[in-house]
């Protein structure tokens, strides 16, 4: 084999992933044109536009430093790229008392307003692209279920939010003795401190920011038929 060959060969093997894996899709992805509704298809006319509240420029930089991405992703994969739908609350739920079956794929504008589109390197930990949702029900059944519990003995001052679950988990992952195998990291630092045992301390900004973030990936709002490349079979509907 000659270094002429060699090298071109090296050119080939490793430009073609680059222009497949790097530069397709950023221009792809670079000129994003707004997807519209169509009215047959979708009952409604206008345009797509993600909802997304919560502190998310801050949080998603608390995210960023803290490296949730090593082990955290934000994608709901397409169906040919390995499914998730079949994880209850990854891709949204299968039966949510509202809105019936909000699962769906990840799509380019569940990343607006961030700088970084976090996706993630590993799944270590599950998927966050709807954490914020799976803490709203998680907060409903655990306030259920305690009310159950103690009857009359309950006052709805006992309830606990999905901001105040978040809180409990970065605090420490392992705080319930079921969690104890957790591997996500403590945020303990993003804490005041205190000398309370059993009790979780103040959040500071940064931790406030992240929680603000974290609650605000609810990414199962309808999209228009158009984008949503799993659509539910006729027999389903
Ligand atoms: C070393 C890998 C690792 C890193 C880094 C990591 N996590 Fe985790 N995380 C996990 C694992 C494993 C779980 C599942 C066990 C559990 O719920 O504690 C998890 C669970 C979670 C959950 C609960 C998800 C759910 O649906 O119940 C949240 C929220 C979370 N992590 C947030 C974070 C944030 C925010 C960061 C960044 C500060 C982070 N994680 C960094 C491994 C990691």
């Amino acid at each position: 084999m000659t270094l002429r060959f060699f090298t071109l060969g090296m050119t080939v093997t490793f430009g073609s992933a680059w222009l497949f894996a790097v530069v397709l899709p950023f221009f792809k992805t670079r000129t994003i044109e707004p997807v519209p509704y169509v009215e047959a298809l979708d009952g409604k006319t206008g345009v797509y536009f993600p909802k997304r509240t919560g502190q998310i420029t801050n949080g998603a930089k608390v995210y960023a430093q803290n490296g949730c991405y090593v082990c955290h992703t934000q994608v709901v994969r397409p169906t040919y790229a390995g499914n998730d739908f079949h994880r209850d609350g990854w891709a949204g739920f299968k039966a949510d008392p509202d809105r019936g079956d909000t699962r769906r794929e990840s799509n380019v504008f569940d990343y607006q307003g961030e700088e970084f589109a976090q996706i993630g390197v590993m799944r270590i930990g599950p998927d966050l692209s709807n954490v914020g949702s799976r803490y709203e029900k998680a907060a409903i059944a655990k306030n259920t279920a305690r009310k159950e519990e103690l009857g009359d003995a309950w006052n709805d001052a006992m309830k606990v939010t999905p901001e105040e679950m978040l809180y409990e988990h970065l605090y420490d992952p392992r705080y319930r003795v079921e969690m104890r195998w957790s591997t996500c990291p403590s945020l303990r630092f993003l804490f005041e401190k205190s000398k309370i045992k059993g009790e979780i301390p103040a959040p500071k900004a940064e931790a406030r920011a992240l929680v603000g973030y974290l609650m605000s990936m609810k990414k199962n709002d309808a999209v228009p038929a158009s984008m949503n490349y799993s659509p539910p079979k006729p027999a389903e509907k």
